[in-house]
Order: C-alpha cells, then sequence, then structure tokens
C-alpha cells in the first residue's frame, strides 16, 4: 500500500497533509525519515510513525460516545454533529453514528465506520435491545405500564411489547427492539406523559460506560467487538 493511501485509511491525514507531512521529514518507516508519499509500505508489517509516534494500521473502529444534549447525531458538516466531539481523523475514516438519539437525547452513541455491522444492528429485523432511562412528568400507573408492555398504537405504527422497569413514580426503564423517530417520547405521550429526560444506557449487547462523563468517548474493547459482531 502507498504511503498516502495509507495515511488516508487510517484518517490521519489527507493526501496533501501527508505530502506535506512527509517532505517535513515528520513521517517514518522501520526507523528510517520517508519523504515520498508514493513509497510502498506493508502495511501490517512495517512500523509507522508520524511525528515520533506509532501509527497503527486500522480500517474499521468502533466509538462509545456519551452523547451530551445539543447535538445532533449526524456527520453533516455543522458545528453541533457528534462528530464534533471526537478527533478529526474520526470523521476522516469514514465515521457516523450507528442510528439517531435526539437532540435532547443523551447517552450511548455508537460511531463506526463499519457499515456492514451498522447496517445489521439498525436492520428492523435484528430487533437490538436499546434501553432508555426516562424521567416522565406524570406518575405512571399500573395501566400505562401495561399498555407500554402490551404494544401502543402509534398512527403510523404499533409498538412491539416494551419491557418497563419503574424506579421511582415517574422515572423508569424503557426497553424497545425498534427505532422508530421520537419512539420512546411518543410511546409515553400515548400513555399520557412527557418526557422531561431521555438518556440510551444501552445498546444491543453494548451498555454504557458509567464512567465516560457527557460528551467523552472511548473505543471499544475486543469483547465488546466481538459481542456487537455476534449478536
Ligand atoms: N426515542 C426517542 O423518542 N428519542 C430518542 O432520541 C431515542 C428514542
Amino acid at each position: 500500500m502507498r504511503l498516502d493511501r495509507f495515511f488516508t485509511t487510517v484518517g490521519k491525514l489527507s493526501r496533501t497533509e501527508c505530502d506535506t507531512a512527509a517532505r517535513r521529514g515528520r513521517i517514518t518507516v522501520n526507523g528510517k525519515v520517508v519523504k515520498l508519499v508514493k513509497t510502498h509500505i506493508n502495511e501490517l508489517e512495517d512500523i509507522v510513525t508520524l511525528d515520533g509516534e506509532r501509527v497503527y494500521f486500522r480500517t474499521e473502529f468502533y466509538v462509545m460516545l456519551n452523547k451530551p444534549e445539543g447535538y445532533i447525531s449526524s456527520t453533516e458538516d455543522s458545528e453541533r454533529t457528534v462528530m464534533r466531539l471526537l478527533p478529526d481523523e474520526y470523521s476522516r475514516a469514514g465515521g457516523f453514528p450507528c442510528g439517531r438519539l435526539d437532540i435532547d437525547t443523551v447517552g450511548l452513541l455508537l460511531i463506526t465506520n463499519d457499515g456492514d455491522t451498522a447496517h445489521r444492528l439498525l436492520s428492523p429485523k435484528h430487533h437490538a435491545e436499546k434501553t432508555y432511562r426516562f424521567r416522565g412528568s406524570v406518575p405512571l400507573n399500573s395501566e400505562m405500564i401495561a399498555s407500554l408492555e402490551s404494544g401502543i398504537e402509534l398512527g403510523d405504527f404499533v409498538s412491539a411489547p416494551a419491557k418497563v422497569k419503574m424506579v421511582s413514580e415517574c422515572e423508569g426503564e424503557l426497553t424497545i427492539t425498534e427505532g422508530k423517530f421520537h419512539q420512546v417520547k411518543r410511546m409515553l405521550s400515548a400513555v399520557g406523559s412527557e418526557i422531561l429526560f431521555l438518556e440510551r444506557i444501552a445498546f444491543g449487547p453494548l451498555k454504557l460506560d458509567a464512567s465516560l462523563e457527557r460528551g467523552e468517548w472511548r473505543e471499544l474493547t475486543e469483547a465488546e467487538i466481538d459481542s456487537l459482531k455476534s449478536c
């Protein structure tokens, strides 16, 4: 693989940036400065550094973000997209949010450039579970909970039975397997409660890492990646 292709694939540098960096002597391969970007390297075996730091070859990445309020789940070029919370290399390497959380919803958002895995996780046929912690505007009585648990007519569709676990009169956790637009808000609204707070705490096999503050992110562990690919 050409050196510039290596850097664009891992998302570290654009072609032009790679050319400039190489000509300035910022790139080494196996300990030697390489100034020509058309130099061919073995991306799996050669040791490549940029400014003295090793750059590892990889094509796919998986990031868990604890989404804060006020950011949109999109890759569009705007100040307020979730991609702005990650270093640029993730956008350059083709990263996108796997699914959407509303601008005022917080919590677990997977960002990846693995289209096949994302597509499978989001496919309605896959029924990946998503768990949301919510606070409603009114106490949920047993009738409202029973409606959520049996499925609700929402105009364009009937929601599949949800799992509900109340932690106080107005607060609880709702697990659904679909991912329609504003689904949790619409389900709660249909039983008479408006959502005052919504946080996703689980997505498929992934659980929100409690050590991540809002706006913080980390790469998934190998075990988490395996669980995503095998679920
Ligand atoms: N359901 C909603 O209503 N909003 C979200 O952001 C996610 C699920």
